[in-house]
Formats: structure tokens, sequence, C-alpha cells
């Protein structure tokens, strides 16, 4: 997708908006389905953009011979069948049948990391983006898949890069070091962890070639934690400009799983999913995506639609049910999803006696650059 200047799309993907694009997406959703100056097709509304989550009409995937980086494509970018062989095979070692109680399980690991996280925040000031949102997630997916910690700022650097812009020279260059690198990993046995089983198991469906391992190895290790980052932030900055929610989960710790769930819906990790493509002409919202169409979700415009939720930009925990498109629908509907949850619900009860004691410096703080996986780049606190 290119950036059309003047166009109200090309002003949420523009980084001074960065901060709040909701009014913008208020202004998106008076036409649901509308085609940009580019030929991209917007859906902003939660009927639509559901309908087409389930619509096998609806492509994710690419020609990956015009792949620059010549990865083969995770499941995150292909289609039934192959998607649901690549889900199922990776399924099996995140879930049942051979690990039924793994995200139960990491309950207790993710506690010991957030109290070794909060009891070494500095005294004064922190961020807590650098110092709490992103190595909590960073630690959990290395733990997980089996990717040593020690090399963390290496693929850090790459996933920075490769998520920086839409379209950037470095770009690709990042993508085929951080695939060499897992590709390097995945050769020379990992340690124990999600890749070792994956590159061990033989299930009805055989083995994932080393191939589609790498693309999973990459799919696992982005997802996992570009995405959570993002939702313990979001939440935080919510809770220090909002702090009655903070005196509700400090009273009640259950109170965390609503108040996640809201911000799932209010303030999204993942903004739009912009790699759809209509494989036929869709009929939709009073008009048609005609058939070789991108077609881009704009989930969070979909979260506040009046027409699926009453009084939409209220934050309200206590709003039943909560029905949100954060972790998208349909068959890509979030892998991770029970684990980003139970992570952010730990992570923030942990932290809530700090952002008790917090003042936010810097409102609105600075945002990462990508207008997709939208969230603060920093969130610098003074502590009392
Ligand atoms: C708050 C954190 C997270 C959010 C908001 C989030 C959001 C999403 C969304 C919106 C999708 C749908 C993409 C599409 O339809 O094209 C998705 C898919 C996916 N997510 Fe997450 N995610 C999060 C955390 C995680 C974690 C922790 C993992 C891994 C452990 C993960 C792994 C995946 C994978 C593998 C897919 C692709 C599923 C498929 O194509 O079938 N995500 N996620």
């Amino acid at each position: 997708m290119t950036i059309s200047v003047g166009s109200v799309f090309g002003a949420v993907l523009d980084p001074v908006n960065r901060h709040d694009p909701y009014p913008l997406y208020t202004s998106l959703r008076r036409t649901p389905v509308g085609r940009e100056p580019d030929g991209t097709w917007l859906v902003t509304t939660f009927q639509e953009i559901s309908a087409l989550l389930h619509d096998p009409r609806v492509s994710s995937a690419y020609d990956p011979s015009t792949d620059p980086i010549g990865l083969v494509p995770s499941f995150l970018r292909t289609d039934p069948p192959e998607h649901d062989r690549l889900r199922r095979l990776a399924t099996r070692q995140f879930g049942p049948p051979h690990r039924p109680t793994l995200v139960a399980d990491l309950q207790q690991s993710f506690e010991g990391i957030v109290d070794r996280l909060v009891a070494d925040l500095p005294a004064s000031t922190a961020d807590l983006v650098d110092q709490f949102a992103y190595p909590l997630p960073v630690l959990v997916i290395c733990e997980l898949l089996g990717v040593p910690l020690a090399d963390e700022p290496r693929f850090k650097a790459w996933i920075d890069e490769a998520l920086a812009t839409a379209e950037h020279p470095r770009q690709s260059a990042a993508f085929r070091e951080l695939a060499d690198y897992l590709g390097d990993l995945v050769d020379a046995d990992p340690e124990p962890g999600l890749l070792r089983a994956l590159a061990n198991d033989d299930g009805p469906d055989g083995r994932l070639t080393r191939d589609e391992l790498v693309s999973t190895a990459l799919l696992l290790l982005i997802a996992g934690h570009e995405t959570t980052v993002n939702l313990i932030a979001n939440s935080s900055l919510l809770l220090l400009r909002q702090p009655r929610w903070l005196d509700r989960i400090l009273d009640d710790p259950a109170f965390v799983v609503p108040f996640v769930e809201e911000v799932l819906r209010w303030d999204p990790p993942v903004q739009f999913l912009p790699w759809r493509t209509a494989l036929d002409d869709i009929p939709i919202g009073g008009t048609t995506i005609p058939a070789g169409a991108s077609i881009t979700l704009v989930l969070a415009a979909g979260n506040r639609d009046p027409g699926h939720v009453s009084d939409p930009d209220r934050f309200d925990p206590d709003r039943r049910p909560v029905q949100h498109l954060g972790f998208g629908d349909g068959i890509h509907y979030c892998f991770g999803a029970p684990m980003a949850r139970l992570e952010a619900q730990v992570a923030l009860r942990a932290l809530a006696p700090v952002l008790a004691r917090a003042r936010l410096l810097e409102d609105p703080p600075e945002y990462r650059p990508s207008a997709v996986l939208r969230g603060p780049r920093h969130l610098r606190v003074a502590l009392d």
C-alpha cells in the first residue's frame, strides 16, 4: 500500500497522527467499504470486517516467487489447505495433544519474570516500555521457542528494521538476516522448547520441512513479541491517564481480566490487516470489491463501530460482552491469544502498585513507527 497524501487513510499512516488515529477511523467508517486512491479497498465497520475474515473468497496468500527474501510463506500468509496443515502442525506442540496445559503452566514462569522486572525498576524514573513491557514478551517468547536470550540484541535490531516502515531498502535484508539466524539455530538442534519439539514431531501430517520450520519460527518470534509489548504499553498508558481503573485492579486483581479485554477493543495492538486479496467479486457494504483487489481490514475502526457497540469511544471494562477484533477472527484468529491474554494480565497485576506511584513525564508519549503494530516507543515515568 502506498501513502496517499490527502486521503484520510494517508493521515492514519502519517506518524504525526500515531498517538491518536481514532478520530480518523470515525471519518473512515462513514464509508464502511471504500476504495483508496491507490486501488486498495478499506473496510472499517465491524460487521463487514467480520464477514470478510470468514469469507473463503478473501485470501491471505501472496506469490512466493515475488518474495525478495525467498522464504516459504508462514501460515499467516497462506490459505487452506496449506494454512490448515501448517497451523495444525504448530498447534500440536502449543496445546493438545502434546502440551495441553502449556499456557496454564506458563503462569508461574510469567509471575517470576514480572516480579524480577518490577524489582529491577530504577527508584526515581523509569521507561516502562524499555524496562518492562518490551523485556517481558521477549523473555517469554525466547524461553517458549528455545531461542537463546543472549542473541536478543541481534534479532531486535533486525525486527526493528523489518517492521520500521512500509517500504524500506533494509527491510528485506533484515528479514533475510533474521531468517538465516533462525535457520542456523534450527540446524544446530535448538535448546529445549517449541522449535526443537516442532523439528522432531511426527504426526498425522508428517513433519514440517526445514524451510517451513524457519518460517514458522520467524512468524512466532515476531508475532509473539511485537504485539504483546504494545498491549502492555497501551494498557499502562491508559492506567496512568485514567487511574480509577488502577484502583479497581488494586482492589480486585480479577478485574484485570475484563480490563485487558476492553483494551484489546479500545486500543488494539494490531490496528489493521493490510494483506488480504479478493479472489472473486465480493458484494459487501453496498458495493462490490472486485476480484484481484487488495483489501485492508481496519480492526481498530471496527472495534469502535457504534453499529456494533454503544458509546464506543468510552473505555468501559464493565461492558458485557466485550466482542472485539483485537485478535482477528476466522481461520487466522490469533494463535497466541490465550498466552498473550495471560501474559498481559499477570504483567498488569504486578505493575499496578508501581503505576499507582508513577507520573507520566511525556503525554502523548513517542510512538513506534509502525501504524499496524501501534504502541508507545517509550513510557517515561517519575516514581514517587
Ligand atoms: C496482544 C498480543 C497479540 C495480538 C493483539 C495479536 C493479534 C493477532 C491478529 C490480529 C492476528 C490475525 C492476523 C490475520 O488475520 O492476518 C494474529 C494472528 C497470529 N498470531 Fe497473534 N497476536 C498477539 C500475540 C501473539 C502471540 C503471543 C503469538 C505467539 C505465541 C501470536 C501468534 C500469532 C500467529 C502465529 C498468528 C497467525 C495465525 C494464522 O494465520 O492462522 N500472537 N494475531
